[in-house]
């Protein structure tokens, strides 16, 4: 091979590299133009450079200067693509054509939770059957919370260990040097309403309660009651029981049946425990414990200037998680306030 072939196939070799180095779109098609040229077990030039040896001997050193030369060209013209893709990543030109009728990437939304879910239906369900919603204060007056529900000072409902007081030294002062406390039960908002309009009356009401209850399946130190009042001229415990019926069954499903066991409760009288009915997992017929209710107990009406011969009432106060716990058959109420997403996602 004379020094001009070899030159003029060195020349050639070189313009194929630049053009297919400066035609690669992006980086794939780039490396492949660098194998094919300047791959180092077979690449194009690595062939070029074997026919050094078939050049005459006085051309060589002629020879190995060009081929240094091309091979420092080829080279660089490579640098130059690999730079130009590298900076034109983000280029418009470049880049995938952007469809701006595509719907964007979905946020991950909070849901509410479902004790709100569950106040929120037991609001409209409540109100079908008439009942507005009235609203009390959580930090609570002795006479609200038990005075006027009937419960003496000497009653053990009253014990400071059994309520949460707000005090920093014995006895927090609220107005004219009475105590308060985070209210015990939603009852206090029965009083509240009583006071503030002349009967009738049919209200319920949905909050936080307080007690120093020792957390389990069942129990928090912080929960949430529906608290029920109606007080008219003929209410009767048959009435309780059909709203509670209806409660239930609108609630909980058409099959669930309720049952009334007599109970106590210094607001009430009659006094009655409401379960309610449930089957298990082998289909057995189940009750659960949902709260207390009753007739008003006429001292009750008494302390908020109604008249007792006038007017009767009943009312009632179920547990809002226990409520909501059978519905979605969750067996610990501490779930509802362990905020973990992944139970929470399920409701
Ligand atoms: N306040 C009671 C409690 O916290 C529940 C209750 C019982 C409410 C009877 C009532 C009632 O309105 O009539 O356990």
């Amino acid at each position: 091979m004379s020094l001009e072939q070899f030159q003029s196939e060195l020349e050639a070799l070189r313009t194929e590299a630049a053009d297919a180095f400066s035609a690669a779109a992006d980086a794939a098609a780039l490396e492949t133009a660098r194998v094919e040229f300047l791959g180092a077990k077979s690449g194009r030039l690595k062939a070029v450079q074997k026919q050094l040896g078939k050049v005459p001997k006085e051309d060589k050193p002629a020879a190995g200067k060009s081929f240094n030369e091309a091979k420092g060209q080829i080279e660089a013209a490579f640098a130059a693509a690999e730079e130009r893709l590298s900076s034109s990543g983000t280029d418009q030109d470049d880049a995938a054509p952007f469809d701006l009728t595509l719907p964007g990437p979905r946020l991950p939304l909070g849901h509410v939770h479902p004790l709100t879910q569950t106040i929120e239906e037991l609001k409209d369900l409540m109100g079908r059957l008439g009942f507005t919603v009235a609203t009390g204060p959580e930090i609570e007056d002795e006479w609200h919370n038990f005075e006027a529900l009937n419960i003496p000072a000497s009653h053990p409902a009253r014990d400071p260990l059994e309520n949460f007081y707000l005090s920093t030294a014995g006895v927090v002062a609220g107005k004219e040097g009475a105590p308060l406390l985070l209210r015990s039960q939603t009852s206090t908002v029965q009083i509240r309403v009583m006071e503030s309009m002349p009967p009738p009356v049919r209200i319920i009401s949905l909050g936080r309660v307080y007690r120093p209850d020792t957390a389990d399946a069942t129990h928090y130190p912080m929960f949430q009651q529906i608290e029920g009042l109606l007080v008219d001229r003929h209410a009767t415990m048959a009435d309780l029981k059909s709203v509670l019926r209806l409660f239930a069954s609108s609630f909980l499903g058409g099959d669930v049946h309720i049952r009334f066991r007599p109970s106590f409760f210094p607001f009430t009288e009659p006094s009655v425990e409401v379960d309610m009915s449930w089957h298990d997992d082998q289909g057995n017929l189940r009750w659960i414990e949902m709260g207390g209710a009753g007739m008003v107990d006429p001292n009750v009406l008494g302390a908020v200037g109604y008249d007792p011969e006038e007017v009767t009432g009943f009312a009632f106060g179920l547990g809002v998680e226990r409520v909501c716990a059978r519905r979605h058959n969750v067996t610990d109420i501490r779930e509802f306030y362990r905020n973990d997403v992944r139970f929470l996602h399920q409701f």
